[in-house]
C-alpha cells in the first residue's frame, strides 16, 4: 500500500506525523510526501517513505497513490479532489477538512464509536473517509457508553472552544494578546499596594485598544471570550452549532437530525483562552431515569480513553482542565449527576484534545483499518 501525505508540515499534519511516527504505523506502507511549495526538496525521513516531495498538485503523482491523507484544508480538498476523481483515481481519501463531510458518498470517521459504519462504507465501495468536527468527535468519545446504551435523547452542548480550533496563527495571537495584557500593568502589578481596581481600569482599556494584537482573533480572546465560532448560517446559527447535530447523527449512522431515530444535539459554541483543549458543558435527556452508578459505569466502560472523574471539586480541578489534558489522549467526563429538573437529565462536563482525538487520531487509525482490511 501506497500512501500520500498532503499537508503535513501544518498544525494538525504535524501531530498527525508525531502520533504516525510514535505508533510506528509508517512501517505498514511506504510514504509518499507532496508539497505546494516545495517539490523536489527532501521528504521527511520515515521509514518507507519516499525520498523527494513531490508537487501536491500533481494529479498523476497523487493518483499513484493506494490512499491519500489531506491535512492541507479545504481549499486544497476542493481543487484537487474532484480532479483525482475525474482522472479515474479509486483510492480512499483521508482528509481532515470538513469540505467533503457531509457528502453521500463520505464517512465521516470515529472509528471507537462508528467502526460499523466505516466498516459498511468500506464494503459498499466508499472511498471518502473524513475526520468529523472536533467539538463533535470529543463529545461522541466522552458519552459513547450512554449511546451505545440507547439512552440518549438529546444533548445540549455548550462549548468552551480553545485557539487551537481556529488555527496556528490564533494560538500565537491569543499569547501576543496576553503578553500585551501583562505589559500594560506590569509595574502596577509589581507593586503590592497598587489598586485593583485600577489595574482592571488598565486592562478593560488595553482589551479595548486599537493596539491589542488582533488581526486573525478580530477582537480580544486574553481576558475575553467570543460567543461565535465559524460563519453565521442565519437563524442565529453558527456553522459550528450546525455541525454539531448534523455530523453527530451521520457519525451514529443515523438519519438526519430531526428525522425519526436522530439525536437532537444543540447548543452554543464559545471560544475561550485554551490554548489546545476544547471543553463542553453537557445536558443530557436520558430516553429512562438510570441510578447515576450506572450512568458512570457506562460511560467509563466504553472506549478505552474515556475516564470518570469523581464528581467532587478536588479532582474536577486536578483533572478535569485544558492545561491537564493537553497532549493526551484520555477524555475526562466528570460534573456527572442528576440535574434538579429530573431522574432523566444528566450533566456532564468533558475535556478533550482537540489536535488528537479532534482531528489527528482518527485518520491516523484509518489507515490502520485500511491496512488490517488489505492484510
Ligand atoms: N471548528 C473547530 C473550532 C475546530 O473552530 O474550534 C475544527 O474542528
Amino acid at each position: 500500500m501506497k500512501v500520500g501525505f498532503a499537508g503535513w508540515r501544518g498544525m494538525v499534519g504535524s501531530v498527525l506525523m508525531e502520533r504516525m511516527a510514535s505508533e510506528r504505523d509508517f512501517e505498514l506502507f511506504s510514504s509518499r510526501f507532496f508539497s505546494t511549495s516545495n517539490r523536489g526538496a527532501a521528504a521527511p525521513a520515515v521509514p518507507g517513505g519516499e525520498a523527494r516531495l513531490h508537487d501536491a498538485h500533481d494529479v498523476s503523482a497523487l493518483g499513484d497513490c493506494d490512499a491519500i491523507v489531506s491535512c492541507q484544508g479545504g481549499d486544497y480538498t476542493a481543487a484537487i479532489h474532484p480532479q483525482l476523481r475525474a482522472a479515474g483515481w479509486g483510492g480512499i481519501w483521508i482528509d481532515a477538512a470538513s469540505s467533503l463531510r457531509m457528502n453521500e458518498d463520505a464517512v465521516i470517521v470515529l472509528d471507537p464509536v462508528n467502526l460499523d459504519v466505516i466498516q459498511a462504507g468500506l464494503a459498499r465501495g466508499v472511498r471518502n473517509y473524513i475526520g468529523a468536527n472536533c467539538t463533535v468527535s470529543l463529545m461522541l468519545m466522552a458519552i459513547h457508553g450512554l449511546l451505545k446504551a440507547g439512552l440518549v435523547q438529546w444533548v445540549s452542548a455548550m462549548t468552551y472552544q480553545a485557539a487551537s480550533g481556529a488555527g496556528a496563527q490564533h494560538m500565537r495571537e491569543l499569547l501576543l494578546q496576553m503578553a500585551y495584557l501583562s505589559d500594560a500593568v506590569r509595574d502596577r502589578l509589581a507593586d503590592e499596594g497598587s489598586a485593583i481596581l485600577e489595574i482592571d481600569r488598565a486592562i478593560s482599556q488595553a482589551l479595548r485598544s486599537d493596539k491589542l494584537p488582533r488581526e486573525h482573533l478580530e477582537t480580544a480572546l486574553a481576558g475575553n471570550l467570543i460567543a461565535w465560532i465559524d460563519r453565521d448560517l442565519g437563524q442565529g446559527v453558527s456553522r459550528e452549532e450546525w455541525k454539531a447535530g448534523a455530523e453527530a447523527n451521520k457519525i451514529l449512522g443515523r438519519p438526519a437530525m430531526g428525522q425519526p431515530g436522530s439525536i437532537i444535539v444543540e447548543g452554543i459554541c464559545v471560544r475561550v483562552g485554551a490554548m489546545r483543549c476544547h471543553s463542553q458543558g453537557l445536558t443530557i435527556k436520558l430516553s429512562q431515569d438510570v441510578p447515576l452508578a450506572e450512568v458512570e459505569s457506562l460511560v467509563a466502560g466504553a472506549n478505552r480513553w474515556v475516564q470518570v472523574v469523581p464528581n467532587r471539586r478536588d479532582e474536577t480541578i486536578r483533572m478535569l482542565a485544558p492545561a491537564q489534558v493537553a497532549g493526551r489522549l484520555q477524555i475526562p467526563v466528570g460534573r456527572l449527576r442528576k440535574l434538579a429538573i429530573g431522574g432523566e437529565y444528566l450533566s456532564a462536563f468533558t475535556v478533550g484534545d482537540q489536535l488528537l482525538w479532534g482531528a489527528a487520531e482518527p485518520l491516523r487509525r484509518m489507515l490502520r483499518i485500511l491496512f488490517d482490511r488489505r492484510n
